[in-house]
């Protein structure tokens, strides 16, 4: 017999125990419920053993306990901190034994029964815990009920005798450290407390109990065939499918499959003799055959991210709206498929998943990743004391979210080595639900698994497995490839993605991925904006590699995310320069093409001059058509031209409004010309100035400092750029990781010596060397400036020398200008573009203001560059470049970028830093994958660019 102050359990192998058995969750049935969130008392203590128990025993506690929100993390409402280790375990590694300085909450809630709860003698009732970090223990009214750990994962207690109709004390005391710790290891914020639902169900008698919902689809006789196997024998009515029969019993009838493009779902009800449970059933079946998954008889590609449960806020404790947001976010971006990454997320998440369609592979509660630290030395996952853990969280995950048809893969957990514990674990899995397939990364032999999964493999690699090349046991070649993690979005990025998308596209095997991740985890903070890992004085942290997502923490998309929509889309619309048509090719897996509405405009320098409806043949999964575009427009004015041809939904969907932009492409009409420029303006000396045209410059120093009146700082060349994360690259990538071996070579710190300032007959020239100190290398640099008497024309020449063996950061000219806010510009657009971050670029007529123009990655660095343009105009000065160039205007200048932590740190001066770049070093995604394809590399080479400026009026001034 256990006392109250017996911690045994904290440090025990074990699950728990008293909990009833893990069912079936759905969301509302007629039976009575009553939620337990809100306010609750909370007092927190140091050790595992608290202070005192008779809060629990008594339902006693003094005035002065605090209180707090259920669902909620203490260490977010003012109690403690927060702790961020991306694998190292922030405790000495000896299983089971967690620290003594275990922080515990006490969680006390009173409470009455509603009026119209049920006699108590009818019946029973259950209380049910949807997710506690890390272990909790549980009264009711002074009767200990039992503890638990599996932190995301629902447990359930038999509570209807002790039930009173007023006054239940209900006590909860959670431990943020237990042995469940060292199965929880996931890359992610440490955050203990009842982060998740706290629910009393009434149960009638004869009151449903586990049920498994069997609705598996013919694709060959279009039929649908259901049987539910029920613990407790019912009813089974689908009024829009005539359907009733007995549980257990079958039926095969005409149906809608349910896929992530069609999420037809049929409304239901299993009725027991004490309770009506409304089912909704989607009809599709999940195989591997062909060596390939294949959904409904066809193959399916996922076009998926990783999804942690995020709120900067409320940390992992998600409310609806917030969960239904990112699944619109999904829906509005053309993923299809999420990784429940790496735990099964609220079970209302998965209800949203139905209903409008995603695929989902649903991960169980399990990581050990700190044993790697040890060679895997004592891994849980292959320690028969730790199975029975093990075939828990299994069970837990199987039995709760069964019943959804978005789930069709289950996954055993992410990063636990391997081990008995895992095969018995898929084992288990197996034996219990034949009707889906099984995923595990961790396994490079595939023993348990029905497909080969990697993590960010490079695209070299990835093709190699696309043509069958890749070696391995033989089970495992037989088997379809998923990347569940690639194109680490950490920071800037990440880039590369669409020569992964092509690869995807090419190979049958290769059935996609799955991006990491979906939203960064910053934390509100009221001094940092958001804070990440050692914001909180953690002793051991990884600092800002918890903000790697395709959304801010606000949940506003990042570049990526725009990025990877475009990649992704479902609608390839593709032409080559003059060929009067547009080819369109539907690569969805199996919906036509009937639900959008295709159009097309011609652009002249970004101006629409006419636009129309495309009509495109309803074209089935996986064909094309070349579509004619008509006649250039007569009346369309001379200048680069563009096709632009978009694909929209032709009427509201649940996801998406008419008109929401699905896909489009563009396709060239007429090319640039570039303006000429004749240089007839002879450069003329003057008091220390040399003027030529519009331009003003030192005459020692041949600097410009102004065009017409708008003066104009320190322009010169330029080769650093504020590294990303991914040119810092990770510790354990093999890739050379530039963005040190660049601050090793000084790049940040490049000297420019002046060698000649020469004025000609129609040209000022001015050499230089730039090079940092202590090396060779260098650039050798001449400024050519030239006039037709309105424009000031600069061409820049540069050629390497010395032993160069690196690429550049970016290769362009920097200056300040001393006023400047709107931004217009003609080329790529709107958002930010990178060499490999590129095709949601778009070519067209854009504006932005200096502030609109930065991308507030939560660690500042290099952002905000909008790539070919044409031509730009800010400040007063009118920029046209040969080539194009990218674009880059901010209000602090690339140092200052570069030393900041913080979006806080960056503070607006009064000069506006414009870099014009020749180009830039790709992005990558080395701050956990490969970094840049070489073909993205500003390999240091001779190069030649020019820009012509004239000033324009300053839009603020009219
Ligand atoms: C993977 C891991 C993820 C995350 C990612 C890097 O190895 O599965 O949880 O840590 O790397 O952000």
């Amino acid at each position: 017999m256990s006392t109250p102050t017996d911690t045994a359990y904290v440090e025990h192998f074990s699950p728990g125990s008293g909990a009833l058995p893990p069912r079936a969750r759905y969301p509302h049935s007629d039976a009575k419920s009553l939620s337990l969130n809100g306010t609750w008392r909370f007092r927190l203590s140091g050790t595992a053993d608290a202070e005192d128990d008779s809060f629990a025993t008594q339902g006693r506690y003094d005035g002065d306990w605090a209180q707090i929100h259920v669902p909620g993390h203490w260490v977010l409402q003012g109690h403690g901190s927060p702790i961020y280790t991306n694998h190292l375990f922030p405790f000495p590694i000896d299983p089971p034994r967690v620290p003594t300085e275990n922080p515990t909450g006490d969680h006390l809630r009173v409470f009455d029964l509603p009026a119209d709860w049920p006699d108590l003698a009818e019946g029973g009732a259950v209380l049910r815990f949807d997710g506690v970090e890390s272990c909790a223990r549980v009264w009711l009214n002074g009767t200990d009920l039992g503890e638990f750990k599996g932190s995301r994962l629902p447990h359930e207690f038999a509570v209807g005798p002790l039930l009173r109709t007023t006054g239940n004390v209900l006590a909860v005391r959670v431990h943020q450290w237990s042995a469940g710790s060292y199965l929880e290891d996931q890359d992610q914020w440490w955050l203990p407390g009842i982060f998740r639902d706290v629910t009393l169900l009434h149960r009638p008698a004869g009151a449903a109990l586990d049920f498994f919902v069997h609705a598996s689809y013919d694709h060959l006789a279009s039929t649908g065939t259901l049987r539910v196997d029920s613990d407790v024998a019912g009813r089974v009515t689908v009024a829009e499918l005539g359907i009733d029969l007995a549980t257990g019993e079958s039926v095969t009838v005409p149906v809608d499959p349910w896929s992530a493009e069609t999420p037809r779902l049929y409304e239901g009800e299993l009725s027991t003799a004490g309770e009506r449970v409304p089912l909704r059933i989607g009809f599709r079946s999940v195989e591997l055959s062909d060596g390939l998954i294949k959904v409904n008889g066809r193959r399916v590609l996922f076009r998926g991210v990783n999804r942690h449960e995020w709120h900067p806020q409320q940390g992992r404790a998600l409310d609806l709206e917030t969960m239904r947001a990112d699944v619109l976010l999904m829906k509005r971006h053309n993923i299809n498929a999420v990784r429940t990454s790496h735990y099964p997320p609220h079970p209302a998440f998965l209800d949203l998943c139905d209903e409008y369609g995603l695929w989902v592979i649903d991960e169980c509660d399990l990581e050990t990743h700190g044993f790697t630290e040890q060679g895997w030395r004592d891994n849980p996952v292959d320690d028969d004391r730790w199975t029975p853990a093990l075939l828990d969280r299994a069970s837990r995950m199987v039995e709760r979210d069964k019943n959804h048809p978005s789930v069709v893969i289950w996954s055993l957990g992410n990063e636990a080595g391997t081990g008995r514990g895992l095969t018995a674990m898929a084992e288990w899995i197996k034996g219990r639900d034949s009707s889906r397939l099984l995923h595990y990364e961790g396994d490079l032999g595939c023993r348990d698994t029905d497909m080969y999964s990697r993590m960010y493999a490079s695209h070299a690699e990835v093709e190699r497995i696309g043509q069958g090349l890749d070696g391995g046991p033989r089970k495992r070649r037989d088997l379809p490839f998923v990347l569940c993690e690639y194109a680490h979005a950490m920071g800037n990025g990440p880039g590369g993605l669409a020569d992964y998308q092509r690869l995807f596209e090419s190979y049958d095997r290769l059935q996609g991925g799955f991006v990491w991740e979906w939203i960064d985890h910053g934390i509100a903070h009221p001094e940092l904006g958001y804070a990440y890992g050692g914001d909180f004085g953690e002793e051991l942290h990884d600092g800002n590699f918890v903000c790697d997502g395709l959304l801010f923490p606000d949940r506003r998309p990042s570049p990526g995310l725009v990025e990877y929509k475009k990649v992704i889309e479902p609608v390839g619309i593709t032409g080559e320069a003059g060929d009067g048509t547009v080819r369109i090719t539907n690569k969805h897996d199996f919906a036509d093409l009937s639900a959008l509405a295709f159009s097309w405009s011609y652009e002249v320098e970004g101006d629409a001059v006419e636009s129309g409806t495309l009509t495109v043949p309803v074209l089935a999964p996986g064909e094309s058509a070349d579509v004619k575009l008509p006649a250039p427009p007569a009346t369309a004015p001379a200048g680069e031209a563009h096709w632009t041809v978009r694909a929209a939904l032709a009427a509201d969907t649940a996801w998406a409004a008419k008109d929401h932009v699905v896909a489009w492409g563009q396709v060239p009409a007429a090319p640039r010309r570039v303006p000429p420029l004749a240089p007839t303006a002879r450069p003329v000396p003057g008091d220390g100035v040399i003027t030529l045209g519009p331009g003003t410059f030192d005459a020692r120093t041949g600097a410009l400092t102004a065009i017409g009146d708008v003066p104009v700082r320190a322009l010169r060349l330029d080769v650093w750029r504020a590294t990303t994360d991914n040119d810092d690259g990770a510790s354990w990538q093999a890739d050379e990781r530039f963005g040190l071996v660049w601050r090793t070579l000084g790049l940040q710190r490049m000297r420019h010596r002046l060698d000649a300032v020469e004025t000609g007959e129609n040209a000022l020239t001015v050499r230089t060397r730039v090079a940092p100190a202590a090396r060779d290398v260098g650039l050798s640099t001449v400024y050519r400036w030239t006039s037709n008497g309105d424009g000031l024309r600069l061409t820049v020449s540069t050629v390497p020398e010395g032993d160069w063996r690196v690429p550049l950061p970016r290769l362009g000219i920097r200056f300040g200008l001393c006023a400047a806010d709107e931004v217009r510009w003609f080329g790529g657009g709107p958002g930010e573009a990178y060499a490999d971050t590129r095709t949601a670029s778009a070519v067209g007529r854009w504006h932005s203001t200096v502030d609109e123009l930065q991308t507030p990655y939560l660690r500042p660095q290099e952002n905000g560059a909008r790539i070919d343009v044409r031509w730009a105009e800010l400040g007063g000065l009118h920029i046209e470049g040969d080539p194009a160039f990218l674009l880059t205007a901010r209000r602090w200048t690339t140092e200052q970028l570069d030393a900041a932590t913080h979006r806080t740190d960056l503070t607006p001066g009064d000069t506006v830093w414009v870099n014009l770049d020749h180009s830039q070093h790709g992005i990558g995604s080395q701050s956990c994958g490969p970094g840049p394809l070489p073909q993205y590399h500003l390999r240091a080479e001779p190069a030649e660019f020019s820009f012509v400026f004239s000033t324009v009026p300053d839009p603020r001034t009219h």
